[in-house]
């Protein structure tokens, strides 16, 4: 029995691993902790509604009464941090959120963590945590900034981000690795690569090709389409985390992905040829501030020191995550009343 804090639970990846965990797992108990702003969805959850190891809890990752409150009454021992601000042209228009939610938040949970799980939490000088505690960043591979033409993100390079959130989350990456040396909380650090799968909120770039390739809307190419990112679909992203939380050792880093590297237009070309439509719905649009041209994860460490393996490739992924939206128009036209047209607005037209 593990009693486990999600965070960010009610977003894409959170959910599903929220899902993920309560199958995989049915001894553990969920306390998903999500302060529901345009990109926490609860219609994404339906489905465990009833189930009664899951907890949802609506509050801010920066608040820390609120997650003092929870960490002493929910006997915590896991915690799995997805809360943040995602969206990188987001946070060229608005940085300041990024850096409150994604470094302050990340403080204040371990900050709560170190209270709770250490064995004397006033000794400064004391190491020793509760037997099975873990705190688990999820990352992002962004923190490593941008490749050229060769070469991959290895798990030792530099940290080089380059929009405020992929620096967001590299300052927290370095605030989790200061807690962990300086009061010996344990600690992983999970960097993936661009997640795909049902439940993406249409800002990011398959779904927003999706839907608007669905109602004949133009699609928003940036500058020449060939920026190259490595696509995972996202119940491999889960599956992994969840070989980290059980496997991971202590302090280590650890990158996902599973060598899925594509040109952004040959996906959108995909999306269209999938849906039937026509390439004349492209629209080569200003390129976006400081556009990272090239990621690519090398999954090395752990596929072979912890055996994780993906299991879709991207071929059977994007089709099921196509038929997927096409199955879901209802929570599609959900997602995109109301704030969705606002930022649309501001963002494209
Ligand atoms: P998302 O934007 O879909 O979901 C984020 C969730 O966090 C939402 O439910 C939101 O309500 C919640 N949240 C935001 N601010 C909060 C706060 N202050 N307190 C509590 N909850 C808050 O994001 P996602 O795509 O699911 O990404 C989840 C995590 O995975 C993020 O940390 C992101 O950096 C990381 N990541 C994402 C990808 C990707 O391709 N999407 C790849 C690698 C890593
Ligand atoms: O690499 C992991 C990261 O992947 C995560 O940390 C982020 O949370 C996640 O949002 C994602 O970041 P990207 O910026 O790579 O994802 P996005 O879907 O916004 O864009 C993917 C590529 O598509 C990128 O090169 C920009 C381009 N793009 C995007 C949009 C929304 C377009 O050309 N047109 C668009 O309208």
């Amino acid at each position: 029995m593990k009693n486990i804090l999600v965070t960010g639970g009610a977003g894409f990846i959170g959910s599903n691993f929220v899902k993920m965990m309560l199958d995989a797992h049915p001894d553990y108990r969920i306390i998903n902790v999500d302060a529901l702003t345009y990109a926490g969805n609860l219609e994404n959850l339906t489905d465990i509604d009833d189930n009664s190891n899951y907890h949802f809890i609506r509050a801010d990752i920066r608040d820390r009464t609120k997650m003092d409150e929870i960490f002493a009454s929910c006997a915590i021992d896991t915690v799995v941090n997805f809360a943040a601000e995602s969206h990188v042209d987001r946070s060229i228009v608005e940085p300041e959120v990024f850096l409150t939610t994604n470094i302050i938040g990340t403080q204040v949970l371990l900050d709560t963590t170190k209270k709770y799980w250490k064995v004397n939490p006033d000794d400064k000088y004391c190491k020793e945590y509760k037997p099975g505690v873990k705190f688990l960043q999820v990352s992002t591979d962004e923190v490593y900034g941008a490749l050229g033409a060769k070469g991959m993100f290895v798990e030792t390079m530099p940290l080089l981000p380059n929009s405020p959130y992929s620096a967001s989350k590299a300052s927290a990456d370095l605030i989790v690795r200061a807690y962990h040396e300086t009061f010996g909380i344990p600690v992983n650090i999970t960097r993936c690569s661009n997640n795909y799968g049902p439940y993406q909120f249409p800002e990011k770039l398959i779904p927003l090709m999706i839907n608007n390739c669905l109602n004949n809307k133009e699609l928003p190419v940036y500058g020449d389409g060939m920026q190259i990112r490595d696509w995972l679909h996202v119940s491999d992203h889960c599956s992994a985390i969840d070989t980290v939380l059980h496997k991971g050792l202590n302090g280590e880093v650890y990158n996902i992905g599973g060598n899925n590297e594509k040109a952004n237009i040959d996906i959108v070309k995909l999306i269209i040829k999938t849906l039937g439509k026509s390439e004349n719905l492209i629209k080569y649009v200003k390129d976006r501030p400081g556009h990272d041209r090239r990621y690519a994860i090398d999954n090395t460490k752990i596929t072979s020191e912890l055996g994780w393996e993906p299991a879709y490739t991207f071929e059977q992924g994007i089709l099921e995550t196509i038929e997927w939206y096409l199955d879901n128009q209802v929570w599609i036209a959900n997602v995109v009343s109301g704030e969705y047209t606002v930022y649309y607005e501001r963002m494209y037209l």
